[in-house]
Parts: C-alpha cells; sequence; structure tokens
C-alpha cells in the first residue's frame, strides 16, 4: 500500500531530518548515499528501487549505493529516464513506465519512476536520485517537492 498522500508531506518533513542529522558530521559522499537511499526507501510504501547513479566522464552513469533488486550498473546519458533527467538537468516524472520510449527495466515489476538530478559545482550534474515503484502512477507532487529539496541540499553538501 502506498504512504497516504495526506501523511506524505510529513514523512518527508520527518525523514529529511532524519537524515539531516545522520549526515550532520559526515564528509563522506559514499556514506552519504548509502544512508539516503536507506532511509528513504524504508520510509515510503511506494519506494521498490531507492538508489544514485553517478556522472562518469561526459556521457555516462554508473550505479551507486541503492536498496531493492539489481539495478543496471551502467547508463548513458541521454538513455532511459535516469539519462534524460542527466541531460535535460531536470526532473523526471513517468507515471507510467511502459509509456516512457526508451525507459531501461531493471525489474519487470517497475510501473512508475521519478528521477531527479543532483547538481555539484558550477551546475554539473553530479548524480541521479532514482526511485522506482512498482505501483502506476505513484509519484505525487509531495514527492517532486520533497525529493528536490534534499538534492539540493545533496548538492551544497557534496558537490
Ligand atoms: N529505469 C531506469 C534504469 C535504472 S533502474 O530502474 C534501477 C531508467 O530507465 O533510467
Amino acid at each position: 500500500m502506498s504512504t497516504p498522500i495526506e501523511t506524505r508531506a510529513g514523512a518527508y518533513r520527518a525523514v529529511l531530518r532524519r537524515i539531516d542529522d545522520l549526515l550532520e558530521d559526515e564528509s563522506d559522499w559514499i556514506a552519504a548515499m548509502a544512508t539516503v537511499a536507506c532511509e528513504l526507501h524504508h520510509a515510503f510504501d511506494h519506494f521498490d528501487w531507492t538508489g544514485f547513479y553517478r556522472s562518469e566522464g561526459a556521457d555516462g552513469l554508473v550505479i551507486g549505493p541503492y536498496q531493492g533488486g539489481h539495478g543496471c550498473l551502467r547508463i548513458r546519458r541521454g538513455h532511459g529516464v535516469c539519462g534524460t533527467a542527466a541531460a535535460e538537468s531536470r526532473t523526471v516524472v513517468v507515471p507510467d513506465v511502459w509509456e516512457f520510449p526508451g525507459h531501461i527495466a531493471c525489474s519487470a515489476s517497475t510501473r512508475s519512476e521519478i528521477v531527479v538530478p543532483i547538481f555539484g559545482r558550477a551546475g554539473r550534474v553530479m548524480a541521479v536520485l532514482d526511485v522506482d515503484s512498482d505501483q502506476l502512477d505513484a509519484f505525487r507532487v509531495e514527492d517532486v517537492q520533497g525529493l528536490e529539496e534534499l538534492c539540493r541540499d545533496l548538492g551544497r553538501r557534496f558537490g
């Protein structure tokens, strides 16, 4: 069952506060990504895969810490939902992955997806945060706002 809409904004406030506390004295980016993936994944029932892809070179993304089933290891910029978010420097919400041309299916059960870029120095996309759901049209404005706030903070701290 998905976290009810009326409690989702409150759940984001709670999880973002917890992440903030956990990362307070942390300067290691991998430790931060692992902690964020874990905290987010266990905070929301509609999250079935929660993790990071890191920019590598001019046009590659490489998997980072994640929770959930096996994720594909490398994605080319401009490909799939993650590569599109990285190439276009914007959050991409896909209510139905079957309708997204070029969606990369790491799991056959994924039905919807949100990918949020993390901007480092000089506005470069240093990584993307990818969340997949087994539910159709699982992501709402609260997810966009909560995850974008988190990613802005991560970019400021670790970029
Ligand atoms: N579905 C993503 C690929 C990553 S996995 O789902 C973990 C995409 O289309 O970019």
